[in-house]
Formats: C-alpha cells, structure tokens, sequence
C-alpha cells in the first residue's frame, strides 16, 4: 500500500520524504489556505521534493471551469494529479480531463454508488473520507472495504485512496482490506514511529553494551 502525506506544508514534505516511505502527496482547499503564497509555486515545489504522486484540487464548481482549471493544474508540473469533487459537474469534469490523459483524483466520497460512478468515468484515484464518516457515527473503513471489492470484483483501474485519516488504525485496517493508498498527516506518520517498548529496549541494548565495554577497560 502507499502512503501518500494530506499536507500542503513543504517543510512537513521535505522532513519525511527522506525517510523513503512517501509515495506522494494530497492537498485540498483547506490546507492550501492554511499555507498562504502562491499555490502554483507550492504544488511545484512539492512535485519536485517528493517525485510521486501530488493532488491539487480545483475551485471551480462547473464542468467546463473545472475541465480547464484541471488542465492549468495539470501544466504545473507531470506529477500533478487534478482532484475534483464529486458532483455531477464533477464527474462530468473528470470523464473529459480522463479522456485527455490527466489523472484524476475524484474526492468527498462518502458512498459506494459514487465510488462506482466515479471509476466509471476513469477516475485515477477515488477519495473517502473515512474520519469524517467516523465522526458522524457512520462505517468509514466499511466504505473501504465496499470499494475495494467492488473495484475488485469489475477490475476497475481506479486506485482506493484512503482519506481524511485520523490515526496509525486507520492505516492498518486499510492496508488490511487492500486499499491501494493511504494518506495521512504528517503527525499520524509520525505516531507510527512511536512505541515504548522499542524507546525501552534500545535504551537496555545500549546501556548492556556500555557496561560490558566499560567492564573490559
Ligand atoms: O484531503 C482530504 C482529506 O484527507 C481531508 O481530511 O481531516 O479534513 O477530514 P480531514
């Protein structure tokens, strides 16, 4: 499975990619803002550190506005993915940008039917947000496990892109039922790097080892 960042911060990007584990990266409005700048020049700049993989959403909300935003996003950079929302001027968007050869990365899905509504017009990725399934009492990893099947089942291209992730869990359940990607925070990455028995035991290994290495001098 890969592990994509859900960031628009470079400095987050550029302090885990050399660990060799990110695949790529997802942005969205929200996080773009958070960011201020040029957008255009962030996403390069992503491209450039994490080679993979990086979502840029659009703002228009009409399929035609979409279609050419997409293609202005795709012009940054090969590795721009176009991430539209899933409406019905969306997917409209997405079988034209599709059709043109530009991935498409096809997000807020919170059902089945429109995962599947989706792959039908060639999206590259499909989004669900299972955090915020979770949060209102509802079965995001459920809605994975739906996709995956399906997908499985018609042998659709379209890649399952597990989003809106809240914790190390949600990355093991998905990476359990075959999800293709995960995207995380960069502090849910760096959650899965914690755990006291490795703190302890590396602190044992090398106290033993200091203790005999003074017991030979
Ligand atoms: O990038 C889309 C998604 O991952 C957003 O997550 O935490 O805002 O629900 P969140």
């Amino acid at each position: 499975m890969k592990l994509f960042l859900d960031t628009g911060n470079l400095k987050e990007i550029e302090a885990l990619v050399p660990l060799g584990i990110i695949d790529g990266v997802t942005t969205n409005p929200s996080l773009m803002a958070k960011e201020g700048g040029d957008a255009r020049a962030i996403i390069k700049a992503i491209c450039n550190v994490v080679q993979g993989p990086v979502s840029a959403e659009v703002v228009a909300t009409q399929w035609e506005a979409m279609v050419t935003e997409g293609r202005d996003l795709a012009a940054i950079d090969p590795h721009v993915v176009v991430k539209v929302p899933f409406t019905r001027e969306g997917v409209r968007a997405t079988k034209v940008l599709a059709s043109e050869g530009i991935r498409v990365n096809v997000t807020l899905i919170f059902s089945a039917t429109q995962a599947l509504i989706a792959a039908k017009v060639g999206a590259a990725y499909v989004s669900p947000f299972v955090g915020r399934l979770d949060d209102i009492a509802s079965d995001g990893m459920g809605l994975i496990r739906q996709i995956v099947d399906i997908f499985e089942a018609h042998h659709f291209s379209t890649e399952v892109l597990v989003a809106s992730v809240r914790g190390p869990m949600h990355i093991v359940e998905a990476a359990r039922m075959g999800a293709d990607v995960c995207t995380c925070p960069a502090s849910v990455v760096e959650a899965c790097f914690k755990h006291p028995l490795t703190d302890i035991g590396l602190e044992k290994f090398l106290k033993d080892w200091e203790k005999a290495q003074a017991g030979r001098a």
